[in-house]
């Protein structure tokens, strides 16, 4: 996997790039819609690489290894084979998923023994297996297996949790680089940043992961709770740590704003299920500012969703008629509301990168996150 950096912003750390997968390849930064169990919820895959131009998804392996289950995603050659997805495909661990879904749940050293959230049957995840299983799903992009810190955390927790996460990154470089790609094509391992908001355990973490010399680095265990102060200083403080030659990927992050200020801080890529699931309940994110559409004042508006996008759906479709559609729980409400806010976000991260190689993204920055963050 190669990346290029083409451009620095320099008033920010905001960086331009591309990076080449064996599936195509990526201008940084990106945003990845997330495809839980290879369905980005209520998106075709034609109107992800048409309306919304979708270059990377991600995939959940505690979903995937659950249902369908890798015998028929190996019978099919691997998940883009399965799901008719032919770019890039990342993989989150389970890292995250088995801590905030599964049931009795038990951390060892050895791994994590946990109950299906579907039918309570028992499985456990190592390091070892987790690998495995990703490269059995067929992900271009691999993530370690780390354990994701909730928020507030101890001191003491935080700091065990970070050593237990570095413990496994070992094991997972090793099974990485003892096993061969299952498919033919280049599967890369990116490792996980942790260490809660603590600025030891993070500048810690961020050099142990930096010595690994993967492909890409990830940063992870924010967005979940914390003050968006904490998430920025800890997001700039570890990016500051991380090779500038490599991708960063800040996982689950986040509103238009957050993703903002993290390309300012030197972040390329992001992912976060907030553009699919609020639009699940009627809030839209425009580049005119976030709307409720369920609010009366959009009743007998006829003006298109957003026409500034230039998206197919989000011209087309007037707000009263979204409105109409997902007060009345219609199934294309939910499909249309969500096309239109990925279309967003993956226009908002394309606007930036523009204003990153002219130069100008510090300036464009502030202005466009009040905008986008305002309520309409
Ligand atoms: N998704 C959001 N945060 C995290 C994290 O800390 N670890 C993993 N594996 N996935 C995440």
């Amino acid at each position: 996997m190669k990346f290029e950096l083409t451009a620095n912003d320099p008033k920010s750390s905001a960086r331009a790039g591309v990076l080449q997968t064996d599936h195509g390849e990526i201008q940084t930064p990106i945003f990845m819609p997330v495809g839980t169990a290879g369905s980005v919820k209520a998106v075709h895959q034609r109107e992800l690489e048409n309306d919304v131009q979708a270059q990377i998804i991600l995939g959940n392996t505690y979903h995937l290894y659950l249902r369908p289950g890798l015998g028929v995603l190996e019978q099919a050659g691997g998940l883009h084979k399965f799901n008719g997805w032919n770019h890039p495909i990342l993989t989150d661990s389970g890292g995250y998923q088995v801590y905030s879904l599964a049931a009795n749940r038990k951390i060892v050293e050895e791994g994590v023994t946990f109950k299906s959230h579907i039918d309570g049957s028992r499985h456990h995840f190592t390091p070892e297996n987790v690998m495995d299983i990703q490269r059995s799903i067929g992900a271009d992009i691999i993530m370690a297996f780390d354990e994701c810190t909730p928020y507030p955390c101890e001191y003491g927790y935080a700091k065990k949790s970070m050593e237990l996460t570095h413990q496994w990154l070992t094991r997972c470089v090793n099974r990485i680089q003892t096993t061969e790609p299952k498919y033919g094509y280049e599967q890369v391992l990116f490792p996980i940043v942790q260490g809660s908001v603590y600025k030891d355990l993070r500048e810690q973490s961020a050099e142990y992961i930096a010595s690994q010399n993967q492909p890409g680095n990830a940063i992870g265990g924010l967005s979940v709770g914390e003050p968006h102060e904490d998430m920025y200083a800890m997001t700039s403080l570890v990016c500051g740590i991380l090779p500038k030659d490599k991708p960063r990927y800040l996982m689950g992050v986040g509103t238009p704003e957050n993703i903002l200020e993290c390309i300012a801080l030197g972040i390329d890529m992001f992912d976060c299920v907030m553009p699919t699931r609020n639009a699940r309940n009627g809030m839209l994110f425009t580049t005119q500012g976030i709307i409720n559409i369920r609010n009366e004042k959009w009743k007998d508006d006829l003006s298109p969703i957003d026409a500034t996008l230039g998206g197919y759906v989000s011209t087309f479709h007037s707000k009263a008629y979204l409105r109409h559609l997902i007060i009345n729980k219609e199934i294309l409400g939910a499909q249309i509301a969500s096309i239109h806010n990925l279309t967003f976000y993956l226009w908002l991260v394309k606007e930036a990168r523009k204003q990153i190689v002219a130069g100008t993204f510090a300036e464009w920055k502030n202005k466009m996150v009040k905008t986008v963050s305002q309520r309409l």
